[in-house]
């Protein structure tokens, strides 16, 4: 069993990775800053995994908060949760966007090669496919700029860990690549807690049927897919989890820098999110067609055969429990954390 530290993991990913590596049987230390979470998150994680695990405040980009932790913690390896994730206001400031991600990532290998810890798990995001290859994506596909700069900073990130492990052959690096993560833990006692008004269609959603938000806004009905509304790739946050277990495993005992794509590989369209949510959760969901949001891709799915091959990893949830599981946790938690 391994000392785990997690960065960013009172977050939505991070929560419920924490709690998959406590029921794993890992020791979990959590490094966040809480910009974009609540400490609660945490304290359910371990009234759910029954075990405790240790949390420090600190933000990534602050050298000697991290060395401390290393210090203070033997820790075998590292997941990487920690950054700023909305693409609208990366497109604002993007300033933000690189000192968080790309200088905050920087720091931590700092850190961790003072520390002489090697094995770091990346959150990374089918982004990096750019605009022009073809679905399903595969992980040797050649990457291109994303149209954003939060997608840029996961490019610039990737690009800066494969250096590292090119130049120094101790590193052993996972860079998992997610579709589109919904859903939450069974027990409705974690979940997606979005600021303000939620970026992402499904805490959106969500949100309408709990009465915090009139209607649903659909972003463009005319696109060349089935019913002209975006397709993607819906990932059960739980089987998103436990891809990190089996990655920080695989990685104890691997070298180099390796990409994983996670999604379920099945194109969904985002009005058959609300029509299948509707129907799940015999809830309605007031809805209107409204024009394309910029920057968006018509669809993207994965390819996900090669973790299935070598983490040995599969999703169990069907896109049925997706739905019910994420209006479980809103509907027991209608403000989210507070
Ligand atoms: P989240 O915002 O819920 O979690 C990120 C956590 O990092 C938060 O708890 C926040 O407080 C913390 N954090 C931010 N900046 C920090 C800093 N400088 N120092 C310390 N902690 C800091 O987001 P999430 O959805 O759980 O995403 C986790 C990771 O996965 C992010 O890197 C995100 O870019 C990536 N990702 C998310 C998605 C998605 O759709 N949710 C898709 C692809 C990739
Ligand atoms: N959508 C709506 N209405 C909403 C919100 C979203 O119609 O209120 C649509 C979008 O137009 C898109 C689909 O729902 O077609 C999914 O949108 P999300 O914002 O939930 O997710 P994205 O696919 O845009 O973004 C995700 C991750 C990013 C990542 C990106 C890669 O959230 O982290 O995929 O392209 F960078």
């Amino acid at each position: 069993m391994a000392n785990i530290l997690v960065t960013g993991g009172a977050g939505y990913i991070g929560s419920h990775t924490c709690l998959e590596l406590l029921h794993a049987g890992h020791d979990v230390v959590v490094f966040d800053n809480l910009s974009n979470s609540s400490e609660e998150s945490l304290r359910r994680v371990e009234k759910l995994a029954n075990k405790s695990s240790v949390f420090v405040q600190g933000d990534i980009r602050h050298q000697a908060e991290l060395d401390q932790v290393f210090q203070a913690h033997q820790i075998d390896a590292v997941i990487h949760f920690a950054g700023l994730k909305a693409v609208g206001e990366s497109q604002k400031n993007p300033l933000i966007y690189f000192d968080n991600n790309i200088a905050g990532s920087v720091q931590l290998i700092k850190s961790m090669e003072k520390a002489g810890v090697f094995n770091l798990v990346f959150s990374s995001s089918a982004t990096v496919y750019g605009e022009s290859n073809p679905s399903p994506y595969q992980e040797d596909m050649p990457l291109s700029l994303p149209n954003n700069n939060y997608g840029y900073t996961k490019l610039i990130i990737e690009q800066i860990l494969e250096k590292m492990a090119l130049a120094d052959s101790r590193w052993s690096i996972a860079l998992l690549r997610y579709f589109n993560p919904v859903g939450a833990h069974k027990s409705g006692q974690i979940g997606e807690d979005p600021q303000g008004i939620p970026n992402n269609l499904m805490p959106y959603v969500t949100q309408v049927a709990v009465g915090r938000r009139e209607s649903l806004s659909i972003f463009g009905n005319d696109y060349p897919t089935k019913d002209g509304t975006c397709e993607r790739d819906f990932i059960h946050v739980v089987d998103l989890a436990q891809a990190h277990v089996l990655a920080v495993a695989n990685r104890l005992n691997n070298k180099g820098c390796r990409a994983w794509n996670i999604g379920t590989g099945s194109p969904i369209s985002v009005l058959k999110i609300k029509e299948t949510f509707e129907r799940v959760n015999g809830i309605q969901i007031p809805t209107e067609f409204t024009k394309r949001r910029v920057g968006d891709l018509s669809a993207f799915y994965a390819d996900a055969s090669r973790a299935k091959a070598e983490l040995g990893w599969q999703p169990q949830y069907t896109l049925e429990d997706m739905l019910a599981d994420s209006w479980n946790w809103q509907k027991q938690n209608p403000n989210g954390f507070n």
